[in-house]
This record gives C-alpha cells, structure tokens and sequence, in this order.
C-alpha cells in the first residue's frame, strides 16, 4: 500500500519505519509541529493517488483530516484517541460520504488475543465456585491515567463473562474483599512499557493469562493491517470488527 501517516511524533514515526520495512510506501508525512513532515496539514490534493491515510496525531484535528480523508475518497485507520464525544459526528459524516473508517484505542493484536482469552477463561470458571479472578496491571513511571485503558478494557470482559463478578474495585483495600469485587491493582515504577496479568485462583492451582508488550510496534502493526482490511470496504467500524475477522473470532 501507499498511504499517508497523519501525526508525526512516537507512533507516526513507528509506522511508517515498520510499514516501509513491510514493502509499504509513505509518500505523505502530515503534522504541523513536526520539521521531518513533508507537510504541515492534510488537503484532498495530497492524498490522490494514496491507498488511505493513518492518523495517530491530536484529538483536535481528527474531524477536520477526516473530512479531508471522504473528500479524497480513501479510507481512513484512526488510532488517536480522545475524540469519543464526536463519535456519532464521524459515523454520519463518514456513512453519508459512502466512506470507509476504523477507529479504536487499542491496535495491538497481541491485546486483543489477550482480551479474548480472559473472557474465555472468565466464561469458563463460571461453572467453578473454587476459582477468584483478579487483575494487575505494571507501566512505567510516567503513565498519567490509572488503571490503564487496556486494565479497563481487560475488566470489562472479564464482568461480561463472569456472573458473579459485577462491579471493579480499583483501590487499595484494606479488609477483605467482597465477592462479587473484580479487583484491579495497578503498580507504577520503571521503564515498564505495560504487563497486564490475570489470575484465576482456587485452593488447588492458579491458572494465569499474561500480555507484556515490548513495545509501540504492536501498535503499529494493528493499525498498517487494519488499513489493509479496509481497502474496498464501506462503513464506520470500531477496530473489534477488523480483530474478530482478522481472527476468524
Ligand atoms: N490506538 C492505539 O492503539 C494507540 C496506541 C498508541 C497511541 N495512541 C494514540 O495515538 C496518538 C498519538 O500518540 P503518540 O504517542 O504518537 O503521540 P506524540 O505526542 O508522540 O505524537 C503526536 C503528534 O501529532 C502531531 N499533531 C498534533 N495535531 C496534529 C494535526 N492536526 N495533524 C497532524 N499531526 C498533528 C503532534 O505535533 C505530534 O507530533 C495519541 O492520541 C495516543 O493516545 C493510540
């Protein structure tokens, strides 16, 4: 594919190195902040020609490079995130141009491999009292948000698939536990990039299911064959529906 890399900084840099690697071709640089761009902003004239557009950039401009994106006919893989409240804003845009969009936080493949087993392994204690599941989650020292997206994300399908789990429990505690707590520990500290660790505990074993990234590459991998799954399709989708394909989920 030819494509376009919206946004410049650590993950920009990240995907077009491991897309060019990969046989891609990133004429097309957009980031105003950027000296290494080859352009400060997006117009509809850039992009012809290109097989889409990759944007991991500011929430601000999302809108704006998306409009560009319809104009210019080419789909369009969105890994900045921050944007949730204009969501529905994007779908209608994107559906009345006829458009093609994958949006989503998380682009790691191993993360959604991960997130898949929990809930399998969740869904399968429902059947054995014996068993507690519990969740921690490492990064390092600089991470501003707590628990992680990906802790959060992790939880939520563990309470999807586990009945007797119904609510988090994100801080410390101090007594016993309730049962029906999912507790959710996050340790900060070091150069960590990010370990989510799920336990499941009974009297007689544990059974543990680990995802440790190493790295942005993850990330840019999901989203250099997110763009390839979207070629020649029509819609707004969020990036599970490409991972449930890619996977044959
Ligand atoms: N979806 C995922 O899997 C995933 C993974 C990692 C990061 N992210 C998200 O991707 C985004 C970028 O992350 P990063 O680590 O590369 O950040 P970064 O700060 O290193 O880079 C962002 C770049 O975007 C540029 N920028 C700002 N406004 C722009 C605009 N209107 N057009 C083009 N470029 C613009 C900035 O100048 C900067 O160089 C963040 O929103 C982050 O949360 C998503």
């Amino acid at each position: 594919m030819k494509f376009a890399m919206i946004g410049y900084g650590r993950m920009g840099r990240e995907i077009k190195c491991l897309g060019e690697e990969k046989g891609h071709q990133v004429p097309v640089t957009v980031d105003p902040h950027a000296p290494e761009a080859t352009h400060k902003s997006l117009s509809a004239q850039i992009l012809s020609g290109l097989d889409g557009v990759i944007e991991f950039a500011l929430p601000q401009g999302t809108l704006t490079n998306l409009k560009t994106a319809l104009e210019a006919k080419v789909p369009m893989v969105i890994g900045t995130t921050g944007w949730d409240d204009q969501l529905e804003k994007a779908r209608k845009m994107t559906l009345e141009a006829g458009g093609c969009v994958v949006y989503g936080s998380n682009y790691s493949i191993g993360a959604h491999i991960f997130f898949q087993l929990v809930e399998e392994g969740a869904r399968l204690i429902n059947a054995v009292d014996d068993y507690d599941i519990m969740l921690v989650e490492h990064h390092h020292k600089n991470k501003v948000d707590s628990p992680s997206g990906t802790a959060l994300t992790t939880a939520g399908r563990i309470l999807k698939a586990l009945e007797r789990k119904t609510r988090l429990e994100t801080s410390a505690i101090q007594g016993a536990i309730a049962p029906e707590a999912l507790h959710v520990a996050s340790v900060r500290g070091g150069s960590i990039p990010g370990i989510h660790h799920v336990s499941m505990d009974s009297p007689m074993d544990t059974v543990e299911i680990i995802h440790t990234a190493r790295s942005r590459q993850g990330f840019a991998l999901g989203s250099l064959l997110a763009l390839s799954w979207a070629q020649g399709k029509k819609g707004f989708f969020p990036v599970e529906d490409f991972i449930q394909d890619f996977l044959n989920l």
